[in-house]
């Protein structure tokens, strides 16, 4: 008997309709398009608008955008994973109002919260319960809205991050195609450099830390771009080396999409060319959980049945990791 494999067959996404321009945040604060282009890559993000709508409206859409491509039954849907760091509310898990509303009324969801790192881990969690022959399709969304945790004042985050969403189904596989490997790790040495301080358990929100913007996101960028660059390239070499692949091997690098110039060290580590690198950053900026998933949807066109993929990612916490791929099916 083959053994079974956990493969990605069907990806959808989501951005919302307002761009938010380099210009734009010129207004907002002291910054320039150029600072922002050459020290980012990002000259645009999408905002998500309009009173009520959080993390959820984009996931579902996401959803549905998969569902309908792939005209996949809902009710078939075993597992929603929703990977985000900006849940709808902070305990009625967003995974499963979303699973409701896209009428997958059989499965069962959860939250999975690893910051950047949220989807990369989602999907070893699906591989997993495909592999194991528990569980026959596993949709994992990676959603956030940046926008509801950014200080708008602050020019060392403002600029960075965006909205969006993005899906994976994941199904099993006999031919040998979908997750070959895996390599996660974390570090608790990063819980202060990228962090929201208050609203949390040991801060819980108060009007004091309203009023000292205390529920906004700080990054020291300057540390976590170090961490960042060294451990995503190690990561992404180690599954090369560690299943004897060459850079000819790999069709394509997906970096998690958080600044240009980590995505180009990662690159240069592994020795892709740059038509090989995944990159949507100019467009949507980072989006935190939805960076691999818009990537997917973007890029679904050019993939083919059997490339090779490597997803690197890094985010606060610290977590970070890659992940080794084939790619199941030519769209
Ligand atoms: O996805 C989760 C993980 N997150 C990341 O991987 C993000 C990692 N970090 C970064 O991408 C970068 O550190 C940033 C994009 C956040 C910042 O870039 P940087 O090259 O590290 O800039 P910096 O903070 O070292 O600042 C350099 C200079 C400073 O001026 P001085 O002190 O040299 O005069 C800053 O005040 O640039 C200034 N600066 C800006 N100038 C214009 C900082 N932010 C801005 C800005 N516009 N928005």
């Amino acid at each position: 008997m083959s053994k079974i494999t956990a493969a990605i067959t069907a990806v959808g996404k989501y951005v919302p309709d307002y761009v938010l321009t380099n210009k734009e945040l010129e207004t907002f604060v002291d910054t320039n398009d150029e600072w922002i282009t050459t020290r980012t890559g990002i000259k645009e993000r999408r905002i998500l608008k309009g009173e009520g709508l959080g993390t959820s409206f984009m996931a579902i859409k996401a959803a549905q955008d998969l569902l309908q491509k792939s005209k996949t039954n809902p009710e078939e849907i075993d597992l929603v994973i929703v990977a985000t760091a900006t849940p709808d509310l902070l305990v009625a898990s967003t995974a499963v109002y979303t699973a409701t509303e896209i009428g997958a009324i059989n499965a069962f969801a959860y939250d999975l919260q690893a910051a950047c790192s949220s989807f990369l881990y989602g999907m070893s969690t699906a591989a997993s319960y495909i592999e194991s022959g528990r569980y026959k399709k596993v949709l994992v969304i990676g959603a956030d809205k940046m926008s509801s945790i950014i200080d708008y004042t602050d020019r060392a985050t403002c600029i960075i991050f965006g909205d969006g969403a993005g899906a994976a189904l994941f199904e099993p596989n006999s031919e040998g195609f979908g997750l070959k490997d895996e390599y996660l790790r974390s570090d608790g040495i990063g819980r202060d450099f990228l962090k929201i301080d208050a609203g949390g358990s040991i801060l819980p929100p108060s009007e004091e830390t309203v009023k000292n913007g205390q529920h906004f996101v700080h990054q020291e960028g300057k540390t976590v771009f170090k961490y960042a660059v060294s451990n995503m390239a190690e990561v992404s070499e180690k599954m090369l080396t560690r299943n004897n692949l060459t850079k000819e091997d790999i069709q394509w690098l997906v970096p998690h999409q958080a600044n240009k110039r980590i995505i180009e060290a990662t690159a240069n580590r592994v020795g892709v060319e740059a038509d090989k690198v995944m990159v949507n950053i100019h467009k949507y900026g980072n989006t935190t959980s939805a960076t691999l998933p818009l990537l997917l949807a973007d890029y679904e066109s050019q993939l083919k049945k059997g490339d090779n993929l490597i997803f690197a990612a890094f985010g606060g916490g610290f977590t970070w990791g890659a992940i080794y791929l084939t790619w199941a099916y030519n769209s």
